[in-house]
């Protein structure tokens, strides 16, 4: 829901642009903190859902660390204010480049996802005389219960070694000299909202810590990786996560020793809710089987709902003011919005040269014309950050709530 004072400020703004309630943010980073801080949990912000600088340094002051995946999102953590030594570095490809930045960077860990990566890293930190502290990303084969796009922890996916691989993460583990082995690291997959599921990942943490302590690894930190999921279907009234239960489930389930530090990397939860896309309705084409509202924001700028058929609540925020004319009270003197307008179906579609550039097929709006405001909710994860300049689009813009 957005103030009459905010939708008037919307109006002399050039569209499309993601807006930012940096209030909202804040709240929800001091509900996360709050939460863990209860059981001595330590939380990285996954850079890739959002790194845009304003939310990135937003984020930094709660004292969180950062997930990355790849060596420039090492860099915008380090350059945004996060400490170097609470950035972790996962992803299945890491170049050389990226190893060897991250290695003079001196983060705390790389989250490795295979046999062939751990040697890597071992002969460039030996070249350069230094001791790399790496996680072992397992590939615990658990199913996250979400889109098949945002799975990962399952033994078709790439993400991670298999378990059936490990006794050759031991071998190289001893064979490795320039190498601290730090723990190990799991991520499942993405928009969770199972708790059962967390429960399941807990299990296999709990029987992992045991092989390695049993093949006389010390095992220093468990990441579990991120994966909470948000509703999308509510974003006025439940737009804060529920973290507490998030963490409890960590808690009740997951077996740690003292000297054991439990990490979680947590992206969408923590930024989602707090930006939409905002554009404006360019045509309303009337078709025989269809209504169309073409708008100035597409694929090009929010991709979710093309790439993994995600739903995002669509609100046509200016029929949210106020009518301001004499014809603005009704019969019974109440004072009328343009939501009692007709309620009619659209396609709302972008102008990107795609079919598939479509944000949702036959949404129930009050009646569209061209220069209508229209929010696009809950974007502020995996949003500004996966925009594409395709048909040579301009970047799209991010505008701040007054702090
Ligand atoms: N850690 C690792 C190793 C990851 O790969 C990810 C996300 C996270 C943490 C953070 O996960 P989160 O807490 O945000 O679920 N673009 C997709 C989501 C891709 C997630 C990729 N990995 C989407 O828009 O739904």
């Amino acid at each position: 829901m957005f103030s009459p004072a905010t939708i008037n400020r919307f109006q002399n703004l050039e569209t499309p642009f993601y807006y930012y309630d940096l209030n909202l943010l804040k709240q929800t980073l001091e509900a996360c903190r709050t939460a863990s801080a209860k059981y001595n949990f330590h939380v990285h912000y996954a850079m890739k859902a959002n790194f845009n600088p304003k939310v990135v340094s937003t984020i930094q002051a709660y004292g969180f660390g950062a997930d990355s995946v790849s060596g420039n999102e090492v860099r915008a953590a380090i350059e945004g204010g996060f400490s170097k030594d609470k950035v972790v570095f996962a992803g299945v490809g890491k170049s050389d480049k990226e190893i060897n930045y991250a290695l003079e960077a001196d983060i705390f860990c790389f989250n490795v996802e295979s046999v062939q990566e751990l040697a890597i890293i071992n002969d460039l930190a030996k070249t350069k005389g230094k001791t790399a502290r790496v996680a072992i990303r397992i590939n615990p084969n658990v199913d996250a219960n979400t889109h098949h796009f945002i799975t990962t922890g399952l033994e078709e996916n790439k993400f991670g070694v298999d378990i059936w691989q490990l006794p050759n993460v031991a071998d190289a583990l001893h064979a490795s000299t320039n190498l601290e082995f730090m723990g190990i690291h799991f991520h499942i997959g993405s928009q969770i909202t199972d708790m059962e599921v967390f429960k399941n990942l807990c299990v296999k943490v709990n029987e992992l810590d045991k092989w390695f302590e049993e093949r006389g690894f010390t095992i220093k930190v468990l990441n579990v990786g991120g994966g909470l999921g948000v509703d999308y279907y509510n974003p006025d009234t439940n737009n804060i996560p529920d973290f507490e239960s998030y963490f409890k489930v960590f808690n009740d389930h997951l077996i740690v020793k003292p000297n054991q530090e439990v990490h979680f990397e947590l992206g969408r939860a923590l930024v989602a809710h707090s930006a939409s896309l905002i554009s404006r309705v360019l045509y309303v084409k009337n078709g025989l089987k269809k209504n169309f509202l073409i708008l100035d924001a597409g694929m090009t700028e929010l991709i979710r709902p093309m790439l993994y058929q995600a739903y995002h609540q669509i609100d046509n925020i200016s029929s949210q003011l106020p009518v301001m004319s004499n014809e603005s009270v009704n019969n019974n003197g109440e004072l009328k919005t343009q939501n009692s307008k007709l309620m009619t179906k659209y396609d709302v579609v972008g102008p990107i040269c795609e079919s598939t550039d479509c944000f949702r097929k036959d949404v129930l709006l009050p009646e569209s014309v061209r220069g209508n405001l229209i929010a696009i909710r809950t974007a502020g994860a995996y949003g500004e950050v996966m925009v594409s300049g395709y048909n040579l689009r301009d970047r799209v813009q991010s505008v701040y709530s007054e702090e």
